[in-house]
């Protein structure tokens, strides 16, 4: 009897503790008073030291400053030191030593991977599945969770319309409302609901803002954009990444219109904080804060810490200057005792919301079997698969027969372990990459002869290797020519002025066409090329982007035809890098290119139209898109609007249905891509402008009806008053499998 009372008061208290919400389950009242409370104990120095974050070693090591650092309560983040040990073994200091115990942040760039590396961005975008970027990225989240990382620098959602501009790779393209879906996919994959949960990090929303409309595609360099183009292309994403929760935003390295990103309140206070609410940190990116003194904003340091303090930079990135003047500003009373405290109280509600005062330690027992695990491995390669874009493909040259007798496997990029891991592959490994060599070997039948000859490197002007390779494709069926970027020619400070194919590989292309064997270019790169040549002439071209660790396998699954390519480009393809920047959703200018009138915006030498446009992909199966048709040809204009205000009541909406059916022999993906234009408001409207998506599979023969709602938000824009709004009059629907091949209809919001 005895015994079973005390049983049921164990099991009551099991359930009382088990009611007890963990620390980011509190309730955000509990928060602010444990982060009051923290407040009003901390000295200026320990609230400095928080808004501080110092780099670790590139291996992932911490510096030994970083230790009496956080002992005196120093310093609040790193980056780059990851491992489970090393996080526990700082983090052991700040839990122990400090006077506040206030756990520090560990922060990481897991950008398409931790260590099982995923397809790079710009591939992922081109699934247009924005559930596909969920998932890698929950599965990077995972990895590196348990790899002691709490905080990712990611998603980059920089709109890119210039291709010269290396970091193009790192983002979702060209277009905002592609771009938005897959900063929600990615938010909600790196943190869930609840980024203390154990498998979940804290995502950076970056880089805020205009980063990608540096002049010229140079890196870091200054933006000039009026306040209608900043909030209808480059401001969405970041807005659908602070509407799916995003815990932190980091501030760019480029100037706005004459005011650095990292100095700027309009979009630092007035956009993310007064207008959307958001309520995490700002970090600036790395030594963005000293660099307000080579922009020639800041005069000196001081200067500087305190242009960045007061336009709402919480956290600086590497340079010290808000320690180093954070008492004097406050003393000459140039910054506010509130405005240090509000960015503290920001960094210290992320800490809480992280669960870090609670679950401050890494289980260093998981590390070890939570990398790579083979359902993450096939994830990559399935993703990957389906992030690769099939942009040519005369007479069915491909997929090709497993059986086939040779094949001759070409190119700088068929047997490099680095190039498909892209920029920022996180702690990556080159062991652990499967080549399009080894995938394909991987996949022929014993009988068939799998011949590898490199040709030439990606960089550099020698020919030597020709020879081997074109006899290697005279004695084969099929010739495979995998060329394109090397892994350093992409991403950060990775600015090109020519999109051509480097080195000598465009040569080489021709050498193995030449002899007449059937050639199929599989392009290894990370951002759109100019090569027209090849498209002209070469019968089958597969985009398979920087594919991840999975790359190779995925490419055979394509060109053996295990998986049917259904990618679309999410970014226009020019011909020429003197189009640049070209993209889809332009204005229409008084005098739209015309053939055969000189006096039309066209250029001399090259055509006006890119060589692919944007969401343009192939399959192995065809697809016919029909019967479109709107739930009304008339909607009442609702006037102005709250630019909050999402959806407006049903009779704002028109729903647009459209039939795709597969006719061709396979089983297939179509991307169904709905777009409209404004045909006459008060300002100029693009010509086209995404506004809906669904990827569909569907097998041989079958029809299914797709539908799409418009709302009246996605038809209003930003008006010379700077006001949201939708105007009355007509707009054009336009329903495709890319956006150059379309069907249209029309109808009227009508007046008031
Ligand atoms: C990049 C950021 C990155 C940071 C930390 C900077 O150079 O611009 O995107 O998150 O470094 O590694």
């Amino acid at each position: 009897m005895k015994l079973s009372r005390l049983c049921i008061l164990v099991l009551a208290l099991a359930l009382i503790l088990c009611a007890v919400p963990t620390s980011a389950q509190q309730r955000p009242a509990d928060i602010e008073s444990r982060i009051n409370a923290l407040l009003a104990r901390m000295t200026l120095a320990e609230k400095l030291g928080q808004l501080q974050q110092l780099d670790g070693e590139g291996n992932g090591n911490f510096r030994p400053e970083h230790l009496d650092l956080i002992r005196k309560g120093l310093l609040g983040s790193t980056l780059n030191v990851r491992g489970a040990q090393r996080t526990n073994q700082l983090q052991h200091v700040a839990m122990e030593e400090s006077r506040l115990k206030i756990p520090v942040l560990f922060g990481f760039d897991v950008i398409h991977g931790y260590r099982t590396i995923f397809p790079i961005p710009l591939a992922e975008a081109s699934s247009w599945d924005p559930g596909l970027a969920e998932r890698s990225a929950s599965i990077a989240a995972q990895e590196a969770r348990d790899a002691g990382v709490r905080w990712t620098f990611a998603p980059m959602l920089d709109i890119a319309r210039d291709p010269r501009w290396g970091r193009i790779t790192e983002g979702a393209g060209e277009d905002p409302y592609l771009a938005s879906a897959f900063a929600g996919a990615r938010v909600r994959g790196f943190q869930g609901t609840d980024y203390s949960a154990p498998q979940k990090i804290l995502a950076c929303a970056k880089h805020w803002v205009a980063y990608g409309a540096g002049e010229g595609g140079r890196d870091y360099n200054t933006t000039d954009l009026s306040e209608n183009t900043l909030r209808e292309i480059y401001f969405p994403p970041f807005k659908a990444a602070v509407d799916a929760g995003v815990g932190t935003v980091m501030s760019a390295f480029n100037d706005i219109n004459g005011v650095p990103a990292s100095a700027n309140p309009f979009t630092l206070t007035r956009v993310l904080r007064n207008e959307w609410k958001f309520d995490g940190f700002v970090v600036s990116d790395y030594t963005s804060v000293k660099e307000l003194i080579n922009h020639g904003l800041a005069a000196n340091d001081k200067d500087a810490a305190r242009l960045a303090l007061n336009a709402g930079v919480d956290m600086e990135m590497v340079s010290r200057l808000f320690n180093q003047h954070g008492p004097a500003l406050l003393k000459e009373g140039q910054v506010s005792p509130a405005t240090i405290d509000e960015a503290v109280r920001r960094i210290l509600r992320i800490k809480f919301r992280l669960g870090l005062f609670d679950h401050p330690y890494t289980d260093e027992a998981r590390e070890p079997n939570s990398l790579l695990k083979p359902e993450s491995v096939s994830a990559a390669r399935e993703i990957a698969g389906r992030s690769m874009v099939l942009l040519k493909n005369e007479r069915q040259t491909l997929p090709l027969d497993k059986n086939i007798r040779s094949i001759a496997v070409i190119g700088p990029l068929a047997d490099d372990r680095r190039a498909p891991l892209g920029w920022w592959a996180g702690d990556g490994r080159e062991e652990n990459t499967v080549t399009p060599l080894a995938g394909i070997r991987a996949k022929v039948s014993p009988q068939t002869k799998v011949g590898y000859a490199k040709g030439c490197e990606v960089k550099d002007s020698l020919t030597t290797g020709f020879p081997e390779a074109v006899a290697l494709a005279r004695e084969s069926d099929v010739a495979l020519v995998f060329v394109g970027e090397s892994a350093d020619m992409v991403g950060e400070a990775a600015s090109r002025s020519s999109l051509d194919l480097p080195g000598r590989q465009m040569d080489l292309v021709k050498a193995i066409y030449e002899t007449g064997k059937p050639t199929i270019v599989v392009l290894v790169n990370g951002r759109p090329p100019t090569i027209e040549w090849i498209v002209d002439n070469v019968p089958a071209i597969l985009e398979s982007w920087m594919g991840g660790s999975q790359a190779g396998n995925a490419i055979a699954d394509i060109v053996f035809g295990d998986v049917n390519p259904g990618g679309k480009l999410p970014v226009t393809f020019p011909r020429t890098v003197g189009q640049v920047p070209i993209y889809y959703n332009h204005m229409n200018t008084g005098r739209p290119p015309e053939a055969n009138n000189r006096y039309t915006s066209k250029y001399l030498d090259v055509p006006w139209t890119p060589l692919f446009p944007f969401g343009y992909g192939l399959s192995y199966t065809q697809f016919k898109i029909t019967n479109l048709q709107l739930s009304a040809q008339s909607i009442p204009a609702n006037g102005e609007l709250q630019f909050r205000v999402q959806r407006l009541p049903v009779n704002g909406e028109v729903t647009v249905t459209v039939d795709v059916e597969n006719v061709g022999k396979r089983a297939g993906d179509e991307v169904v891509q709905l777009y409209i234009r404004d045909v006459a408001a008060s300002m100029t409207r693009p010509v086209k402008e995404l506004k809906g998506f669904q990827r569909v599979t569907l097998q041989p023969g079958e029809k299914r009806r797709v539908e799409f709602v418009l709302t009246a938000a996605q038809l209003g824009f930003w008006n010379r008053e700077m006001r949201f709004v939708v105007e009355p009059g007509e707009f054009k629907v336009m329903v495709g499998p890319n956006s150059e091949d379309l069907i249209e209809t029309k109808f009227d919001v009508a007046g008031r």
